[in-house]
């Protein structure tokens, strides 16, 4: 198959620039020749047309979804940039904002094989089953944090439900699965596990499934942006959240880059025309564009004092 990969792009937090990085994001993969399907998968507060300027009452996400027909390549729109199509969030929102399980398989499976060289999926904020299944689907799993205590927090919050998730998703052995039933369930744990230490409690049960435990986390790898910087000491936070990330959770979380905060993001919005396109000389853009190129190359910042 052509494809080289999924992006999928969440954030624990609302307003922190998921939808600005998606969009631009994948107009930077298009404008370098690969094919590229961009995905508003976020039925609670769809909003991706609108960086592009395209109306809402068109076809849907929600039209494939609800389709026994329609395959997802059938409601994609021309974006008007070469080698780039939009699935449109659902314009039903109401109906449309938490997919049953049947519905969000048939979304990932259709996501999967499209053909195409890259799909870039918009996520919603928060942590709901949905945004959290969707992310851990993705060949690149991107969280959008801004640097402030709010969004650092509910971004170790999204990492830790997500490494939960996919526990529950790939373990089989009948004991663990009770022990992770029980610990998830109970809203008033005294100390809540971080995932390494479930690693470790969970080796006491069963040796055997500490292991393939220990190998899940060592391939749980998502990316970090940081959007909105000011200062040099907002820059660090991302080097703080990737060495917290690393030392409490166990998790290898890849700081990608930072984007400044600059009027033109605001411009652009107002004028429904993406940076990258519009701007591309403004800081925000150069930093998506470098942004883009650390995810492909899997290079990660690396902290110098
Ligand atoms: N680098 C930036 N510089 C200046 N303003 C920014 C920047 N990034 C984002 N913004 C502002 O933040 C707003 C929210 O951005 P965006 O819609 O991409 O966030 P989101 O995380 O997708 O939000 P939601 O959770 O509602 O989907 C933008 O409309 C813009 O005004
Ligand atoms: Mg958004």
């Amino acid at each position: 198959m052509a494809r080289k990969g999924i992006w999928t792009i969440a954030g624990g937090k609302g307003g922190v620039g998921k939808s600005l990085l998606c969009s631009n994001l994948s107009i930077d993969l298009a404008q370098r020749g690969n094919s590229v399907v961009l995905i508003d998968a976020d039925f609670g507060g769809p909003n991706i047309h609108t960086f592009f300027g395209i109306s809402t009452s068109i076809i849907s996400v929600s039209d494939f979804i609800k389709s026994n027909q329609l395959r997802l390549d059938d409601i994609l729109l021309p974006t008007g940039i070469a080698n780039l199509k939009l699935a449109s969030g659902a314009h039903d929102v109401l109906g449309m904002a938490n997919l049953n399980v049947i519905q969000q398989n048939k979304l990932v499976k259709a996501i999967k094989t499209l053909d195409v060289d890259y799909v870039l999926v918009d996520l919603g904020a928060g942590t709901s089953s949905y945004t959290l299944d969707l992310f851990l689907m993705a060949d690149v799993g991107v969280l959008v944090a801004a640097p402030e205590p709010t969004s650092v927090e509910n971004t170790y919050r999204f990492i830790k439900s997500a490494f939960y998730r996919k526990l529950k998703s790939v373990i089989k052995h009948q004991e663990v699965r009770a022990f992770l039933e029980k610990i998830t369930e109970s809203k008033h744990e005294e100390s809540p596990r971080t995932p390494a230490e479930l690693v470790s409690d969970i080796s006491d049960i069963n040796p055997q499934a500490g292991e393939s435990l220990k190998y899940e986390l060592s391939n749980f790898t998502p990316k970090l942006i940081l959007n909105q910087v000011r200062t040099p000491t907002d820059v660090r936070v991302g080097f703080s959240m990737t060495a917290a990330s690393k030392k409490y959770f166990g998790v290898n979380l890849g700081y990608v880059g930072f984007v400044e905060h600059d009027s033109y993001v605001i411009q652009s919005i107002r004028q429904r025309k993406p940076i990258i396109l519009h701007f591309p000389d403004s800081t925000a853009a150069n930093c998506i564009v470098r942004i883009g190129q650390n995810i492909r190359q899997n290079y990660h910042l690396v902290h110098s004092n």
